[in-house]
């Protein structure tokens, strides 16, 4: 099979395309014909090596699939050969072929285009958790969506929407401000202003009052989270989802004591490694929510596996909105 391989850590030069040989299922696994790969942003951060999970040498990275079911191990009882489906790993997902422990596949809908399928793995589940396992987000509540346009800022915004949530979208240009209002945002504020602790603040609460925002669903980090905090209403919460800004936050714990906010950090393989069951429920309901069309992933791009280099220095340059898949046949 053709497979992306990391065969030393470093920039996004280092990955080959490369023959390798063909994985074989075990008991409990499925090997799936890979047609589409999602690019996530920490799959750079595994090409660097800068990642907390590292797999050993050679690998290839990839967290994100969909494609054809070729052949199932023993025991395998969520899906047959020649099955539609899409599935989450740790790594091994830019490649022709991939093997994936069997509860981490799901049946896709028909209607479904393998390329959609992959955009709404990772993060939409991502977006689900941080907004209901971990956010605990009520209908009729606030949400402020950090990130608003990339691939886990979007998924959450359409599935806070779909949740009937009242939504406000941060996003850093006028494209990103547009794509985020036509993908269910009720308010948007800019991170691309000056004096952003004090801006940030004001245009939240032009838009939803002076309470603030019940919920604040947060992949950025740095200042976009440092003027976040400053948004919560009383009683509110902020998950911590990532920090594609580069610099990990800090927190005086007084101020959540004052205003009596709930800090709560989200990683989503966590769930997918120790609680698939919860997850294989979660996909299906996001599946029933773009059947009835109020979920829709943007793919902004899809790319051959030989131009990959292109698709990932798109996500590495901040140009991407939604998602940019790679396509393996
Ligand atoms: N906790 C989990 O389980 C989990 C799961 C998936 C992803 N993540 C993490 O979530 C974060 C976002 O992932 P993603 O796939 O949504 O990434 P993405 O599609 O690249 O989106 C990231 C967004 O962050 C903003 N941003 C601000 N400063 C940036 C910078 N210096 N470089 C790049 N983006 C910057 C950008 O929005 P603006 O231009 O509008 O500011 C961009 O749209 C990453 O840190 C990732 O590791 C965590």
């Amino acid at each position: 099979m053709k497979a992306l391989l990391v065969r030393e850590h470093g920039p996004l030069e280092t990955l080959a395309l490369e023959e390798a040989p063909d994985p074989v299922p075990g008991p409990g696994e499925v090997l799936i014909d890979v047609r589409a790969a999602s690019i996530n942003f920490p799959d750079l951060l595994v090409i660097q090596g800068t990642y907390q999970k590292l797999p050993p040498r050679p690998f290839s990275p990839g967290k994100d699939l969909s494609g054809v079911v070729a052949a199932v191990g023993e025991g395998v009882t969520t899906c047959k050969p020649g099955d539609r489906v899409c599935a989450q790993v740790e790594f091994g997902a830019y490649a022709g072929k991939c093997v994936v422990r069997h509860l981490n596949c799901h049946l896709m809908p028909a209607s479904m285009s393998h390329a959609e399928g992959a955009a709404m793995g990772l993060t939409y589940l991502t977006a689900h958790f941080a907004l209901v396992e971990r956010g605990r987000l009520a209908a009729g509540e606030t949400v402020l969506v950090n990130g608003a346009a990339g691939g886990v800022g979007l998924a959450t915004v359409q599935v806070a929407k779909a949740l009937g949530a009242t939504v406000v979208a941060s996003v850093s240009s006028d494209e990103k401000a547009a794509l985020a209002r036509s993908n269910g945002a009720d308010h948007v504020v800019r991170t691309d202003v000056p004096n952003l602790r004090e801006s940030f603040r004001s245009q939240v609460q032009d838009s939803v009052g002076p309470r603030g925002v019940d919920l604040i669903i947060d992949p950025v980090g740095g200042e976009v989270f440092d003027a976040s905090l400053r948004v919560i209403a009383w009683s509110g919460r902020i998950v911590v989802v990532g920090f594609a800004e580069g610099r990990i936050p800090e927190v005086k714990t007084g101020y959540l004591l004052v205003k009596n906010i709930a800090l709560l950090g989200l990683q989503w393989s966590d769930y997918r490694d120790r609680e698939p069951m919860k997850v294989r429920e979660v996909q299906q309901r996001l599946y029933r929510m773009y059947e009835a069309g109020s979920l829709k992933p943007h793919v902004m791009a899809a790319y051959r596996i030989e131009d990959h280099r292109r698709a990932l220095e798109a996500v590495r340059d901040r140009k991407v909105v939604g998602k940019v898949v790679l396509l393996m046949q």
